[in-house]
């Protein structure tokens, strides 16, 4: 089955017990039991499951071409429960531009719990190996990475943990399962915000994990129960719905964010523009190898900070905002928003300057983005 047929059909489409063909939202905190000493009955209490959210869960596993999917309250809800299938005195490998809400739980929260982290730079696949340790027990990848689209090779990593008998969890929001895998490529365990383009309406905030291994979903289900860290009923639903167009409004978004980026390239007020498939992209070969396209989402660096508050002062159709991953195009200052919680310092050394915009681009006319991206850069 093709993408846009298998977002509309892989899965329960259809409600089982009234035939709608919309799955309906069990509203529900609990479940009549019929019997005492009985373990048959499906659902009892939707903190360990939901039809609604059961359903959304089977749907991202189709999606995900993955035997299992758990569907979380947030893309760090997800994340979390993930790291912390690492024990106490063992040791995670991540990216030195790893999400930062992703960096402040490994700072801030890890090391409560006695687990050691190294931050590296995942393209050099000798600094990763470098920090391998004897209690390594996850290297932790994003490619692209937010915000700057930085790429590392995820089938040189998953051979790299497997030679040292690592676990590998990736997150893959920024792609999807739609234009990359890193489940075929082997990894242990996806990630994702689904807030972003799986959803696709700046309306939820959900995350997604996926595996193929059974024993690492059941430890998963269990924190996922444990944590409370399961979907609403609500939120599970819209997702529900919004996914099934998701195949045509990235479709549609990553042709937008081509020719926004062909059009950044050769601007002068333009000093920079981070798009993985640009030839001038570091990295741009690998994401080919791994990727189908370059995504939805660009950066670019203007000449001075005062050009950038001008520029988002005069820019009309994309909203200033946190996120991306919507059907609207979305500008976002990764330095005051994003990579607010990483110091000063650790944001220059990424490279995240206060001169950078993230574009997430929508499902706009391209002939009115690139005229208002025109009047806002003059
Ligand atoms: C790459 C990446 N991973 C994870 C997250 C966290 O997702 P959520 O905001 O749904 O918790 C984000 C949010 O921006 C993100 O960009």
């Amino acid at each position: 089955m093709k993408t846009n047929t298998k977002l509309l059909h892989d899965y329960p489409v259809i409600d089982a017990y009234t035939g709608a063909s919309s799955i309906p939202k069990y509203q529900t905190s609990t479940f009549h039991q019929q019997k005492l000493y009985d373990d048959s009955q499906q659902f009892s209490y939707t903190r360990f499951g939901n039809p609604t959210v059961h359903a959304l869960e089977e749907a991202l596993a189709s999606f995900e071409n993955a035997r299992y999917a758990l569907a979380y309250s947030s893309g760090m809800a997800a994340i979390s429960n993930v790291l912390m299938l690492v024990k106490a005195g063992e040791h995670i490998i991540l990216p030195t531009e790893v999400y930062g809400g992703t960096c402040q739980f490994v700072n801030e929260v890890l090391p409560n719990f006695h687990i050691e982290t190294t931050f590296v730079d995942f393209a050099d696949l000798h600094a990763v190996e470098a920090a391998i340790q004897p209690n390594t027990a996850m290297l932790y990848l994003e490619t692209p990475s937010n915000p700057l689209l930085k790429i590392s090779d995820i089938e040189a990593i998953v051979a790299l943990a497997k030679k040292h008998e690592i676990l590998t969890a990736a997150d893959n929001t920024f792609m999807t399962a739609l234009y990359q895998s890193p489940l075929g490529y082997g990894v242990d365990i996806v990630v994702e915000s689904v807030t972003k383009f799986i959803n696709g309406h700046s309306d939820v905030v959900a995350g997604l994990a996926a595996t193929n291994d059974e024993v690492l979903y059941e430890k998963l289900k269990l924190y996922q129960k444990n944590f409370g860290a399961i979907l609403g009923v609500e939120d599970a639903w819209l997702v529900l719905r919004g996914m099934k167009t998701m195949g045509l409004r990235m479709e549609r978004s990553i042709e937008n964010a081509e020719k926004i980026a062909q059009f950044l390239v050769q601007h002068p007020q333009v000093k920079q523009v981070y798009y993985p498939t640009l030839a001038h992209h570091k990295g741009q070969a690998i994401h080919m190898k791994q990727a189908q396209n370059g995504g939805a989402v660009l950066s670019f660096e203007l000449h001075t900070k005062e050009d950038l508050i001008r520029f988002t002062e005069r820019i009309q159709l994309p909203i200033l905002a946190v996120s991306l991953g919507g059907v609207e195009s979305i500008l976002s200052h990764p330095a005051t928003m994003s990579h607010a919680c990483l110091p000063a310092h650790e944001r220059l050394n990424q490279g995240i300057c206060d001169e950078l915009l993230r574009l997430s681009c929508g499902i706009e006319d391209i002939e009115d983005l690139l005229e208002d991206l025109a009047q806002a850069l003059q």
